[in-house]
């Protein structure tokens, strides 16, 4: 909610209150494209009065005076009421919210410790556009919960223990340290990984030393493990590279990975046990948390130990919940996860609830998303049927951004050249990774994602850069207080007043979507407004209003992309 929304509710609620005779009355107020703001709430009124719509909607405003707030009030016989604001409620709200450094964003009123994983790859292994996913969704979080106020612990729950690394140090010996090293830091991890998995599949002698090298690593023993620390160094090298071509937050001491609830897993099936959780089934074994079935209506089994005496993802991920909700003091655990974990994240909460571990007050989330589809909205391959590795598609972004970003500015430098290319290379992918609803699969396409039209991320880049060159051209920015007048104006001012209210609604649905829809309407009122006033050549007073206008747009443009993690360069 704007501040300006929030001053027209608390006008009008109590005349509904009292009218209704309902102390809770909340009528619904909304921008409206017919006129500045709708209120809808008279139908309800209608009912309980007995009397038309209309009519019920005439009585709220009979006894409210909006003079203050609204120049204009018009009832439709549907009994909605259309509000137009008077010009200089809007200028005099928008100086105010540009002259906040937090532009209208406003702290949370609980201050929470949020616990969000996300990004998780898995050592030895290439990242793909799963990866992308989570690891752009989860920054974008991070920097909105980061400014409504909350401590945000970033958790990369990454895969990096598990029976396939007997294998892989094993194949490590076999080559040698100094070309794991190569292969794993130049990204081959796919490469590495495929050989030790056909020497295993071929080779029963290595099958033997892999399966021998694994109970070696587990019982902790130094070579093994000093082993297996280079191979999860090495990727963890590689991902931070992958991050920092990303420009995303994940730092090192972000990661924590699954071996490091290792010493915590038989605590976790002892206490499952002792509460009465867990019932053996061939060996293994399993709780069965209530309201989870099968397709034919039996109890789904959670297995916690394998019957082999091995511990499992769901193992580690009870674990983790326990030590978040514990040791971290989590009032919220985000999980940035694919839809197809769904179930398996579910199990694991429920089970840790009814172990006790995560009590009611802490929420757990599954901020699920859909998969990346190709052109055939089959999904995302290469030509060859391999899947996409990460590092290449970044690459390929910046590549594609530095021939745009060349046709449309042939006279930029070098330098500055490439490090616009990167600026929109990288936010076009992050742009188009966010602007759709998580839930839903995307469509990969460079075409539209690198376009300077439509919802894309060089289009807004571009809105703010075009904002920043007329500000430069003028010497300064707006200084005197900004009087909308205007049609587009007005627009534009009611757009920029909306920002910290969608950032405050995008965090709450964990949305980032939201706040893509609300910048691209932001660039295109400014669009619309910069074709239909002038700025530079207008006479004082308005120039002024109108550069502090753009200065305005500016600020929320650059700022909004902030919170997408996506960087927005003065020039292009
Ligand atoms: N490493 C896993 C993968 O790449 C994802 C881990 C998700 N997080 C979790 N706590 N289970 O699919």
């Amino acid at each position: 909610m704007s501040s300006l929304e929030g001053l027209l509710s608390s006008a009008v609620r109590p005349a509904f209150a009292e009218i209704s005779g309902d102390a809770l009355a909340d009528p619904i107020l909304r921008r409206s494209t017919r006129c500045d703001y709708q209120l809808n709430g008279a139908l309800p009124l209608a009912r309980t009065l007995s009397v038309s719509p209309r009519e019920a909607a005439a009585r709220v405003m009979d006894s409210v005076d909006l003079r203050d707030l609204v120049d204009l009030v018009e009832i439709a016989p549907n009994g909605f009421i259309n509000l137009t604001v008077r010009d200089d409620v809007i200028s005099r709200l928008l100086d105010e919210q540009l002259a906040d450094p937090r532009l209208g964003i406003r702290t949370a009123t609980e201050v929470k410790t949020i616990v969000v994983d996300y990004s998780h790859p898995n050592v030895a292994k290439e990242m793909h556009v799963g990866h992308l996913r989570t690891t752009i969704i989860g920054d974008s979080l991070v920097r909105m919960l980061r400014r409504l106020g909350h401590t945000v612990i970033k958790q990369n729950h990454i895969g990096d223990w598990g029976t396939p690394f007997g294998m892989l140090i094993e194949h490590l010996l076999d080559i040698g340290e100094a070309n794991t090293a190569a292969l794993l830091s130049v990204g081959d991890l796919n490469g590495f990984y495929r050989a030790g998995r056909e020497k295993f599949d071929a080779d029963p002698d290595f099958a033997d030393r892999s399966r021998r090298r694994v109970v070696s690593l587990q019982s902790g023993d130094e070579e093994s493990v000093s082993l297996w620390r280079v191979l999860v160094d090495q990727s963890i090298g590689y991902f931070q590279h992958v991050y920092a071509k990303l420009g995303v937050l994940l730092e090192p001491s972000d990661i924590v990975g699954e071996s490091f609830y290792n010493d915590l897993l038989p605590g976790v099936t002892a206490d499952l046990a002792a509460a009465g959780l867990v019932t053996e089934s061939d060996g293994a074994m399993c709780c069965f948390p209530t309201g989870f079935v099968t397709r034919t209506g039996d109890p789904l089994p959670l297995i916690v130990r394998k019957s082999d005496g091995g511990y499992g993802y769901a193992a580690t991920d009870l674990a983790a919940l326990r030590d978040r909700a514990g040791r971290l003091g989590a009032d919220e655990i985000l999980y940035v996860v694919g839809a197809p974990q769904r179930e398996h994240l579910a199990m694991c909460i429920a089970t840790a609830r009814e172990a006790g571990w995560v009590p009611d007050e802490v929420r757990t989330e599954h901020v699920a998303f859909g998969s990346v589809l190709g052109p055939d909205r089959r999904p995302f391959k290469t030509r060859a049927g391999a899947s996409v590795r990460l590092i290449d598609l970044l690459d390929e972004a910046v590549l594609k951004a530095g021939q745009v970003v060349r046709e449309k500015s042939p006279s930029l430098d070098p330098d500055e050249h490439e490090s616009i290319a990167e600026a929109v290379g990288i936010g076009a992918i992050k742009y188009a990774e966010l602007s759709i609803d998580r839930v839903k699969d995307y469509v990969f396409d460079w075409a539209h994602m690198l376009s300077f039209e439509g919802s894309t991320g060089p289009y807004l880049q571009y809105a703010h850069v075009r904002a920043r060159s007329i500000l430069r051209k003028a010497g300064h920015a707006g200084s005197v207080p900004i009087s909308v007048r205007e049609p587009a104006e007005r627009r534009l001012a009611l757009a920029l007043l909306d920002y910290g209210g969608t950032v405050t609604d995008a965090i709450a649905d964990h949305a980032p979507h939201r706040l893509c829809n609300h910048l691209f309407g932001v660039a295109e009122s400014f669009a619309a407004f910069y074709e239909s006033c002038p700025i530079l050549k207008a006479d004082e007073p308005v120039r002024g209003s109108r550069l502090a206008l753009t200065e305005g747009t500016a600020l929320v443009l650059k700022d909004g992309l902030g919170l997408l993690g996506i960087a927005a360069p003065d020039r292009l």
